[in-house]
């Protein structure tokens, strides 16, 4: 079987593909493709069919993690019967997901900080409306998370 995690976030084009990639990369490093697929969403519709931020894929891409490919995408009900971890990136994220969850599902809708082992804060910041350095506390804070999902996910799933 394999385990399917979705990333969200508000447009898809900072938060959420940074999240694709970097888990991406730790699951490839880790021989874990086979296992674990891999996508990103936005909660709106503002930003479909764009390309990430090119703040973020100037940050991503010092960490040599590459998130050129990706295209913002909106989340849709058919999400939460394909994956098994709709992971937001903040509050507002998690209530947008939760109102059109069907309620048998929404449990799946989980905030990504709460796995982090290494970061307090619950919610990753947008860097949206401000400079450089707030994309890279951003992939700081997902590096981290996703080292707790991946844990998560082998303990869950036994992989
Ligand atoms: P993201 O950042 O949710 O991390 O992709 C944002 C991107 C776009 C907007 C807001 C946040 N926007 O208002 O267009």
């Amino acid at each position: 079987m394999r385990v399917r995690v979705l990333f969200v976030c508000l447009g898809n084009i900072c938060r959420s593909p940074t999240a694709e990639g970097v888990f991406r990369k730790l699951v490839t490093e880790q021989g874990m493709d086979r296992s674990i697929d891999v996508d990103s969403a936005g909660t709106h519709a503002y930003h479909i069919n764009e390309p990430p931020d090119q703040r973020a894929v100037q940050a991503a891409a010092y960490r040599e993690i590459d998130l050129t490919h990706i295209r913002g995408r909106q989340a849709t009900l058919e999400d939460f019967g394909s994956f098994d971890y709709l992971l937001a990136m903040d509050e507002e994220n998690r209530r947008n997901l939760l109102r059109i969850a069907p309620t048998d599902l929404a449990h799946k809708v989980r905030l990504f900080m709460d796995f982090s082992p290494g970061f307090n804060e619950r919610e990753v910041p947008d860097p949206y409306w401000g400079g450089t350095a707030g994309f890279d506390r951003v992939l700081d804070m997902i590096e981290d998370a996703a080292r707790g999902l991946l844990e998560d996910i082998r303990t869950r799933y036994q992989i």
